[in-house]
């Protein structure tokens, strides 16, 4: 027999069609529902982007009131993910707090539908989608003040899903500089094909299994540090290296233990990531607003000097940890941020692959010993 053709880590390898995302490496493109994720960044409330990937068109005036209206009734920390959230030890990671969150939400659903695919309808997987994405800001904000010991804060009515989501963190109004970085950064972070999150929503999908429980299994994959957590170890990384004038020494003795630079590279775009140039625009805007020319300085020295030795380029989550950083949010939280921007793209092909299913079970080649028996 021929070796089978093994692409390890599916790369290369096309699995099924979606009219959700293009991401096109050779254009550096990206476009939701054919619209380029620059334009939307520049030009839409990150509801109305959610709105796009789940309905494929934006929404006019009246839908979008109408769509604001649901969010907004659905933004509560409900009680009894409050008290779950609250057993999980202070240490615990947020992504742990996260993934319990969205189970215990979940399992407190019990209509119709809520644990078997097959009997949910796309409108019952939508609604859903809708409720996880408006609660999922009051969670991670709330992690992140009892980590600080602070108290939650409720949601307000009068401020837009960015607006809101900074409320709830920091319980402040925030300035308007700051709310326009942040609703980028959701609108960059939503959705982006097969990549791993929500490649493993579909496989979790494609068993019948139900919605949350594909959220749940995204949550995970997202975690890692070669995917979502990325954006963490980018800070941990400018951390190591303090300033801009210890970068070369720094990269020297990072490559020498052949370390990987944690917000470079990416397995589709292998000359440039497509959103990075829209969020490193809203992370200078950041960098002047709160006066931090070191940020500037450190971040475009690393990128220079590692580009200039390995020809690999930074990922959306390069410029998106340090303007997280700058706006306060707690390192820890970076994840989080991500998981609320993406559950809009993880549930659109949630209801994708729900509508034209089959089972994902792929083939492996198997290496171990040949047949034998135990003796006596
Ligand atoms: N630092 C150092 N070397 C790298 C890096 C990096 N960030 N990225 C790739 N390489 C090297 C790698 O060591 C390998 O070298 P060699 O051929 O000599 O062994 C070569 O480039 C190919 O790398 P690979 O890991 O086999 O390629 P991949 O397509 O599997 O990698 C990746 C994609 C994202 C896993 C990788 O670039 C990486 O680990 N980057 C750091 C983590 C990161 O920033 N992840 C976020 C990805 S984008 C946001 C998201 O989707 O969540």
């Amino acid at each position: 027999m021929t070796d089978p053709d093994i692409r390890k880590g599916l790369a290369g390898v096309v699995v099924d069609t979606t009219a959700i995302s293009k991401v096109n490496p050779e254009t550096n493109s990206l476009l939701y529902r054919g619209y380029p994720v620059q334009e939307l960044a520049a030009t839409q409330p990150f509801e109305a982007v959610a709105y796009l990937l789940w309905n494929g068109e934006l929404p006019d005036a009246a839908q979008l009131a109408s769509f604001r209206e649901t969010e907004r009734a659905h933004r509560a920390l409900a009680d009894n993910v409050k008290a779950a959230i609250d057993l999980i030890p202070l240490d615990a990671h947020p992504m742990d707090e996260v993934r319990t969150a969205v189970s215990v939400i979940g399992a407190s659903d019990t209509a119709a539908g809520s644990s078997v695919l097959d009997t949910a309808s796309p409108e019952e997987n939508l609604t859903r989608s809708i409720r996880l994405f408006a609660a999922l800001p009051a969670i991670v904000a709330y992690g992140q003040r009892r980590r600080r010991g602070q108290e939650l804060i409720a949601p307000r009515d009068d401020l837009d899903y960015s607006a809101n989501f900074l409320w709830m963190t920091f319980g402040e109004e925030p300035d308007a500089v700051v709310v326009d970085a942040f609703n980028r950064s959701m609108i960059l972070y939503a959705e982006h094909s097969f990549n791993a999150s929500t490649f493993t929503a579909r496989v979790i999908t494609s068993t019948l299994s139900d919605l949350y429980s594909a959220v749940v299994g995204a949550v995970g994959a997202l975690k890692g540090p070669l995917h979502g957590g990325a954006n963490e170890a980018v800070l941990h990384i400018f951390d190591e290296i303090g300033e801009a004038s210890n970068v070369v020494s720094w990269l020297d003795a990072a490559l020498a233990e052949k370390r990987k630079i944690m917000g470079f590279g990416h397995r589709v775009y292998k000359s440039g990531d497509s959103r990075v140039p829209t969020m490193k625009a809203a992370l200078d805007t950041l960098v002047d607003h709160y006066d931090r020319p070191d940020v500037a300085a450190l971040y475009d020295a690393l990128e220079s000097e590692f580009v200039a030795r390995k020809g690999i380029y930074p990922n959306l989550d390069y410029p998106s940890g340090p303007a997280y950083n700058l706006i306060g949010f707690d390192t820890l939280t970076f994840t989080p941020l991500f998981v609320a921007a993406r559950v809009t793209g993880w549930t659109a092909h949630v209801i994708e692959q729900a509508g034209a299913n089959a089972l994902i079970r792929p083939l492996s080649a198997y290496v171990g010993p040949e047949e034998r028996h135990v003796q006596g």
